[in-house]
């Protein structure tokens, strides 16, 4: 029997996935920030074509170029988005920014590419016969890429998404953390279709590490009295378990067995290196109690 390509692609996932949106925001660490990604221990990197306006993918292309061509054992994930000057994302626009990705990365192929944030059309339009998810499915069919996937944020949208069928793979970002339980439907619905589970943005953006760049939004958005302070209980139930909260939160995204990979933001070196440390921190058991007891997390700001 013949596999489909969504649980191929998850039966090949490591649990962690370097997050390359911050690749390109400081162009000064750039070079270095992508040869570390091509060289470190962790061998999945998630880009997109309009990350850091591009800036992502050329950086990760002029790295893959310096050593030779892209390691074996190294998977580079990209997305296709709406032209950035007029928002337009048809048939055409996927195929160009298929292309450009291509150029940028200095390959012909990807193992996974996502339908990235369609926020300005509706599931309908996306699938209208001659749409974009066709074209999609027609460089899968060709076999450019390995798989599709569908990834965005908003729960409705990704649960229809979800509900097409049209995918092998579902990214969703935020909405599964310590804070935020807000993909469990997704998560259920893609496991039943055999798709690829990508559960992105553990720290939802930073504050559940204690980014101090990234300020007190959760989600990229100002978050709601209520989720400040169900926040605030986690943080004390952390302070009294002795718990580094950014630990918890990395271990938590990856601890649910829907979940194939965690996309976690890599913004720096030093980030990158203190990942071992996060996932082999010790959780105790009282911790994990306690999260329990806190109940239900409040609404997601982000929804
Ligand atoms: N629609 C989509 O497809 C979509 C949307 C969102 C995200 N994603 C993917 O998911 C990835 C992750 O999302 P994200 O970066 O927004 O969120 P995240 O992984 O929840 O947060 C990453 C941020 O947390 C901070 N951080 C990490 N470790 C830390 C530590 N030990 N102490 C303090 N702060 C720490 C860093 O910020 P500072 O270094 O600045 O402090 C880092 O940039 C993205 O890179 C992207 O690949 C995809």
């Amino acid at each position: 029997m013949t596999q489909s390509p969504g649980r191929l692609l998850a039966a090949s996932l490591e649990p962690l996935t370097m997050g390359a949106s911050p690749l390109g925001k400081r162009p000064e660490i750039g070079d270095a920030l992508a040869d570390a990604l091509l060289s470190g221990r962790f061998h999945q990197i998630d880009t997109s074509n309009n990350y850091a306006h591009g800036n992502s993918e050329r950086l990760l292309g002029e790295a893959i170029a310096r050593l030779g061509g892209l390691p074996y054992d190294r998977r580079i994930f990209s997305k296709v988005d709406p032209d950035p000057e007029t928002g337009v994302f048809d048939a055409d626009r996927v195929l160009r920014s298929f292309d450009e990705t291509k150029q940028r990365l200095g390959l012909d192929t990807l193992p996974l590419l996502h339908f990235h944030d369609p926020y300005g059309l509706t599931v309908a339009e996306a699938m209208a016969p001659g749409g974009p998810v066709e074209a999609l499915a027609r460089l899968r069919e060709e076999g450019a890429v390995g798989a599709i996937g569908i990834a965005a944020g908003t729960r409705a949208l990704m649960e229809a998404y979800v509900r097409t069928d049209a995918f092998d793979a579902v990214l969703i970002h935020n909405r599964f953390t310590l804070v935020d339980r807000t993909a469990d439907q997704v998560f259920t619905d893609a496991t039943e279709r055999g798709m690829a589970v990508f559960n992105a943005a553990p720290f939802g953006g930073g504050i559940l590490a204690g980014s101090a760049t990234r300020g007190v939004k959760y989600a990229y958005t100002e978050p709601s009295p209520e989720f400040l302070a169900y926040l605030e209980r986690l943080r004390g139930a952390a302070a009294d378990s002795g718990v580094d909260l950014a630990a918890a939160a990395l271990q938590f995204a990856i601890g649910d067995p829907r979940v194939h990979t965690v996309v976690v933001g890599v913004s720096s070196i030093e980030r990158l290196q203190a990942l071992d440390g996060l996932l082999d921190a010790r959780i105790p058991g009282e911790f994990w109690d306690a999260v329990r007891s806190l109940g239900t997390p409040p609404p997601s700001p982000a929804d």
